[in-house]
């Protein structure tokens, strides 16, 4: 099989990542692509970082098993934690969703007050902290974990009056900063856009799944990865628990049946 026919590969904690494999499928209608969603051991949230780390290592390993040209980190957390470490010991090119986030962030800043909300254990890392001030160091930025939102998204609660309530309470901070951009740091948030549109009417929310998509699409072309076969692709589901479940929340936040979920074995 030629390299480029090769699928992309994306993992993600559960089902959050789908968002980024909704834009990589609209921006690179051609690819095949591999979604891996670890859904056994979600959260990775409020995991220790050698925990999200030693499942990332087993989710790449599982990818390359299935002969990827490339892995998508989708999940915030695995890419803030582990994303360093597994580009040091695997070979096959990986992007993660911060730097894009943050990239994304700082072009439409103007105030260059800056907010960023995730997991606790995004938020703990500094990641994004660190990679907003690398872009520019003058940034001012508050960052706030948010650790009540991944399990209403996972209730099908993102757009119930408990949301707006809950959003409200975490988002009041960003208020008084006067951020005018938010950085919506793990896959989850993006399903509650409209709930935290309602609340912080003026600021410029950044979901980093299609600045992903983007810098994917960079890469793949930089390498020589782009698939050119016209044949039509095909898009697999992997999951390590709960494969209906996943199937359903996965169908309804693209708008189309999804196909087989095929459930994995793994410790
Ligand atoms: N995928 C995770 C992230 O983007 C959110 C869900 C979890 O905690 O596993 O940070």
């Amino acid at each position: 099989m030629n390299i480029s026919d090769r699928p992309i590969g994306i993992f993600d904690s559960g089902v959050g990542g789908i968002t980024v494999f909704k834009e990589i499928k609209k921006l690179l209608p051609g690819e095949n692509i591999i979604y891996f969603g670890d859904t056994k051991h979600n959260p990775y949230g409020s995991k220790s970082k050698d925990a999200v780390t030693r499942l990332s290592t087993e989710n790449v390993r599982f990818l390359l098993g299935k002969k990827v040209k490339y892995i998508v980190v989708a999940c915030n957390t695995a890419s803030a934690l582990s994303l360093p470490f597994l580009k040091k010991i695997f070979s096959v090119p990986m992007s993660g969703v911060i730097e894009a986030g943050a990239k994304a962030a700082l072009e439409i800043t103007k105030n260059k007050k800056i907010g960023v909300i995730g997991t606790r254990a995004t938020i703990e890392s500094g990641a994004y902290l660190k990679a907003l001030l690398k872009l520019d160091p003058k940034l001012k930025i508050k960052s706030l974990a948010c650790p009540l939102f991944v399990p209403l998204v996972e209730e099908g609660w993102a757009g119930s009056k408990i949301a707006e309530l809950t959003a409200l309470e975490y988002l009041k901070i960003f208020m008084e900063f006067k951020a005018d951009t938010l950085v919506l740091g793990c896959t989850h948030y993006p399903f509650l856009k409209p709930v935290i549109g309602k609340i912080l009417k003026k600021t410029g929310l950044i979901d980093s799944a299609a600045e992903t998509a983007k810098a994917v699409r960079k890469e793949l072309e930089q390498k020589s990865l782009l698939r050119n076969n016209t044949a039509k692709p095909a898009y697999a589901f992997y999951v390590t628990d709960g494969p209906a479940r996943f199937k359903k929340v996965g169908s309804s936040f693209l708008g189309y049946n999804i196909g087989p979920v095929k459930l994995i074995e793994m410790e």
